[in-house]
């Protein structure tokens, strides 16, 4: 039988759209909106890149580390190689500083894959995944890949409610995931309150603390005890932010050795690049990086207040940040050449996010904020 014929007899010549074929979850998911590009803005504006300060994607002012650029210069000789897939030296290095095993941790194309992982690991139609309101969008883009619901508990003042949470959880549930800093609120979840929530927690369930954020904070929730305690619990943390990493794509979990075990079934071969591989935990660039962002965070929630400009107290490197019209705001500072986040897809849309960069990028921030919202 000709091959046209068959297609025929089986009715496969009637597709008229790609979503006869594909999965239709995804017909109505949104695709992740990064913070604006320096390039693209650039090119809009028709003016040179090293003009425009970017405050839009929570990256560390100060760039990466200069030893770490040397690591990864040096990793660059090897480029023709594949890398290591389990990454035998980073793995142990981590572990060692978290005094945890190497078959705690698993390392990700930035956190943000490691998320993905969770997804294949333990995600199947019809479950559910709990987190807060204005939560991170990306576990709510996951779930959405995986045919799962976000049940997410209300922040009417932007903190989490993990006993909301608590109360959210039926039989479907699988995951949870806590951000803590949260973004886009930068609002932190207290060690009394993880210890209540983890005292009532069904064990039947993935408990996830990403911890992006973690080494900006002065006083930080221990929840690592809890993988030494063996529980089911997965945090997550990067080197995007404070290291200054974030081009290079490394993250990582760390997790009792079973759920590792099942997260590496769920792992490409190579997923993490050799470069990313040479990245460097430089305690000199962490203080450093950590003081400026620090000293950034008080001038900006300072200048916010004497300006009237009601925002969410924060403990990451960004600050919350309620302009009226989130986007109109983004729209006129981006003509000053500075680029925010809008937050309208998070439901926010009075709202910016605004990254904290070194202390000249800060006052220009200020300076065009205090024009477009006619502060004198
Ligand atoms: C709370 C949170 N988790 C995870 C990530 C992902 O980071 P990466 O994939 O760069 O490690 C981000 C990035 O902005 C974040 O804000």
């Amino acid at each position: 039988m000709r091959l046209e014929t068959r297609l025929v007899q089986f009715n496969l010549c009637r597709m008229t759209s790609i979503w006869d074929l594909a999965n239709p979850q995804l017909r109505d998911l949104a695709v992740y909106e990064p913070g604006k590009p320096i390039e693209e803005t650039a090119r809009e504006l028709g003016i040179d890149p090293a003009e425009i300060v970017k405050l839009a994607s929570n990256e560390n002012p100060l760039g990466a580390s200069p030893k770490a650029i040397q690591a990864m210069r040096a990793a660059l000789e090897n480029a023709h190689l594949y890398p290591d897939g389990s990454g035998f030296c980073l793995t142990r290095a981590i572990a060692a500083k978290l005094g945890l095993k190497p078959e705690n941790v698993i390392l990700g194309n930035g956190s943000n894959e490691v998320i993905e992982f969770l997804g294949h690991a333990f995600l199947n139609p019809g479950e559910d995944v709990i987190t807060c309101q204005y939560a991170f969008v990306v576990y709510k883009l996951l779930a959405t890949a995986f045919s799962v619901r976000t049940v997410e508990t209300p922040s009417p003042d932007y903190q989490q409610n993990l006993d909301a949470t608590l109360e959210a959880i039926t039989p479907k549930t699988r995951l949870i995931f806590i951000p803590n800093p949260n973004n886009p609120t930068g609002t932190l979840v207290s060690q009394g309150a993880i210890n209540r929530f983890m005292s009532r927690v069904p064990d039947s369930i993935i408990v996830v603390f990403d911890e992006a954020y973690f080494e900006f904070l002065d006083d930080s929730p221990d929840t690592l005890r809890y993988v030494r305690e063996h529980r089911n619990v997965v945090v997550l943390r990067t080197f995007s932010k404070i290291h200054g990493l974030a081009g290079v794509r490394i993250g990582y979990a760390v997790a009792p050795s079973e759920v590792i075990e099942v997260l590496h079934k769920t792992r490409q071969p190579f997923n993490v690049n050799s470069i990313a591989l040479a990245a460097l935990d430089d305690e000199g660039h962490l203080r450093e990086t950590k003081r400026v962002v620090k000293e950034g965070r008080a001038y900006l929630q300072e200048q916010f207040a004497e300006m009237r400009i009601r925002f969410v107290p924060g403990v990451a490197n960004f600050v919350m940040v309620n302009v009226g019209d989130g986007c109109a705001v983004f729209e006129k500072l981006l003509k000053r050449k500075i680029i925010v986040r809008p937050l309208k897809g998070y439901g926010l849309p009075d709202w910016v996010r605004i990254s904290v960069g070194t202390q000249e990028e800060n006052k220009k921030l200020i300076a065009a904020l205090r024009e477009v919202m006619h502060c004198s």
